[in-house]
């Protein structure tokens, strides 16, 4: 039986597709209409017939046995395939001309299917965002699992799946697995390892490429501050640009593993400092150096055994902010982001600084959801 959810994500992700009040005839129709799929023609009944594009009977094969799965599951499984194989034809050749071997493919487009697509290189990522994510039938998981190669052309024990569990602090940034597979991608001139396994994260968040482009062309000659810099993918792209950088963070594998970023870029190491320690002691304590250029990237929230007190963003933006602000030459400009969606900026800081919010900029073209982050830049009045 369909479910009135199912009803819904159906009609809003199929509208062009006829109305029809029966809507197991309506499957049917579609299920055996070539229109439906953007490659070959698939007969579709009991005993369908391979499709070796989306390569459905391969997503079936999954379950028990066909007559478990309704008319409305097996309709959804075509159109999460149709909408991944869609996203893939508009983004791949863009992805390819820039030079981009990672980018997000599929992005919660369809609610039934809540998940995020990433592919990095010949691998993709599959980040399941379901709130139930436990159980897997409820959420598709064996069917997305199954279409993804088939639509991405890319082998199944490539496909790395991703349940995040909420974490807090820096429990998120520790190490998951023991694999110790990483290996590299190109974004335009910068090659940055990846490690799609053994953390929670890739080592390279996606939706900063632009941000990343910007500072690789806009850097030469100029002193870059990174805080809370990561596996320093922004501080390799400003020293690609030409700038000399400050990377600093808490984690000691982050920190090698920047370090690793630039030994892989062939960047000269005596022009790059790297820091691992608490962002908010070192900006107090560090002695007067000034940088053309800050990267601010917070996380929401964070605490360690290594920090005495914890740290919200929204709660500690003026401090954080103005401590960072000390550090910028006159004529500077500090990049101010984070991740919390419903960040409020303090009107303190709106009447100290000259303060212009770019988050439209920095937006990826293969990113649909507009609150990834939310970006500032901030000059002195
Ligand atoms: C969201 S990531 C930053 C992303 C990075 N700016 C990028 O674009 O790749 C958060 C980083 O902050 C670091 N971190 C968390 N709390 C910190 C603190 N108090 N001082 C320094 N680093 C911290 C973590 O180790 C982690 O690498």
């Amino acid at each position: 039986m369909a479910t009135e959810k199912a009803r819904i994500g159906l009609f809003r992700f199929a509208r062009a597709l006829p109305r029809t009040e029966n809507l197991d005839e309506f499957a049917d129709a579609r299920l055996k209409s070539s229109a439906f799929f953007p490659t070959r023609r698939l007969e579709f009944k009991t005993g369908a017939q391979h499709d070796e594009t989306l390569c459905l009977p391969h997503v079936l094969d999954r379950r028990k046995s066909l007559a478990s799965v309704s008319k409305f599951d097996l309709l959804l499984i075509v159109v999460f395939a149709n909408r991944l194989a869609k996203n893939f034809q508009k983004l791949k050749g863009w992805a390819k001309q820039a030079g981009f071997e990672a980018f997000r493919v599929y992005d919660r487009d369809i609610p039934e299917y809540p998940y995020i697509v990433e592919i990095f290189k010949d691998h993709a990522v599959l980040w399941d965002k379901s709130e139930d994510w436990k159980d897997a039938e409820k959420n598709h998981l064996p069917e997305a699992l199954a279409a993804l190669p088939a639509v991405l052309n890319i082998p199944p024990e490539n496909i790395i799946l991703k349940e995040r569990q909420r974490q807090s602090g820096l429990a998120q940034y520790e190490k998951q697995d023991q694999l110790q597979q990483r290996f590299w991608i190109q974004e335009g001139r910068a090659k940055y390892w990846v490690n799609l396994q053994d953390y929670l994260d890739t080592g390279l968040f996606l939706d900063h490429r632009p941000l990343r482009q910007k500072f690789a062309k806009q850097s030469q000659g100029l002193r870059f501050l990174n805080l809370f810099s990561y596996t320093g993918s922004v501080s390799v792209a400003a020293a690609i640009g030409g700038a000399e950088t400050v990377s600093v963070d808490l984690s000691a594998t982050y920190t090698q593993w920047s370090k690793d970023n630039f030994v892989l870029n062939q960047l000269p190491l005596g022009n790059h400092e790297w820091v691992q320690g608490n962002v908010l002691e070192w900006l107090a304590q560090a002695s007067a150096k000034k940088f053309d250029l800050i990267f601010l990237d917070p996380p929401t929230f964070s605490n360690s055994k290594r920090m005495e007190d914890s740290f919200e963003v929204e709660r500690d933006q003026i401090a954080l902010l103005d401590s960072a602000m000390a550090h910028l030459q006159p004529d500077g400009i500090l990049y101010f982001s984070n991740n919390k969606r419903k960040f409020r900026m303090e009107p303190e800081l709106l009447q100290k600084y000259v303060v212009t919010e770019i988050t439209e900029a920095t937006l990826p073209r293969d990113f649909h959801d507009q609150k990834i982050h939310h970006c500032w830049t901030f000059r002195r009045s």
